[in-house]
């Protein structure tokens, strides 16, 4: 396959998790895999090995996302160097259990900077070019929490909750160019992030494994799913029922 027809795709929070599951799952000869990270420099060569073993190309960008210049940067380098994003994948965040009673301000721009923040200043800086191609693919992890009220995870929750609403709002602007946007409402799936969560009376028994995530984003970025836009999957083996 010649490298213009190769799929671009950025998947951010990629050196860990349900990030690495997805970047393996995207890897193979169609596609080119970016794979953004924050601080694990480790983990995000081993994502990158994984991506490799596949038969697939990736490179690495450490880049805070809710760092909006950094960003911008970010995807213009990869714009730069290959003309194009097919998809964005808004997969980094972090979790904070605590009461909201004990939740500071700081606490509480922290979360938002990353999970919400994070998913405006890649959209705002990949979106021009997918406009201008008409053509484009967004998919935003989002979680069980807006399904079914996890007590103690209130500025989480919210951070999800603003994804949710940003994802059907901004598809039905992008439709008419051809731009699909969806979220992936996730259960609870066997990561670092739900390390020690137990305590707060969450259920984590129905867990399942970021590759059950990762095999949705394959398909919602796929050709195939054209006429899927403005959704929130959820994808929790039923433990918001
Ligand atoms: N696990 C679950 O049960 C669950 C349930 C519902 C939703 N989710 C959502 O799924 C997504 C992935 O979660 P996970 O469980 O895979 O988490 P994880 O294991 O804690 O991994 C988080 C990933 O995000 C990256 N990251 C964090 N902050 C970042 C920032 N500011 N800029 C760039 N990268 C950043 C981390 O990079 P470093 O390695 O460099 O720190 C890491 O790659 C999150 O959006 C989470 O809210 C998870």
């Amino acid at each position: 396959m010649k490298e213009d027809e190769k799929k671009i795709y950025l998947v951010t929070g990629g050196s860990r998790g349900i990030g690495k599951a997805i970047c393996e799952k995207l890897a193979g000869e169609e596609s080119i895999v970016i794979i953004n990270y924050r601080d694990n420099d480790e983990m995000a060569a081993d994502t990158l090995k994984r991506v490799e073993n596949h038969g697939g190309h990736g490179e690495l960008f450490k880049c805070d996302v809710s760092d909006y210049y950094a960003v911008k940067n970010m995807i213009n380098e990869i714009i730069k160097k290959y003309k194009k994003i097919d998809g964005l994948v808004n997969n980094a965040g972090i979790l904070l259990m605590r009461y909201f009673m004990f939740t500071s301000k700081e606490d509480w721009n922290n979360v938002m900077n990353t999970n919400l923040n994070g998913v405006f200043n890649c959209v705002k800086c990949v979106l021009p070019e997918m406009i201008r191609r008409e053509k484009g693919r967004i998919i935003n992890i989002s979680s069980v929490a807006t399904r079914k009220v996890i007590e103690g995870s209130v500025a989480y929750t919210v951070s999800k909750y603003a994804i949710n609403g940003f994802t059907k709002s901004l598809a039905k602007e992008v439709m008419k160019y051809n731009i699909t946007i969806n979220g992936i409402s996730s259960g609870f799936i066997d990561t670092d992030m739900i390390k020690g969560c137990e305590g707060y009376g969450i259920n984590t028994e129905k867990k399942g494994k970021a590759e059950d995530i990762a095999e949705w984003v394959k398909f919602l970025l796929s050709d195939n799913c054209r006429f899927i836009s403005g959704d929130i999957i959820s994808v929790d083996g039923g433990s918001s029922l």
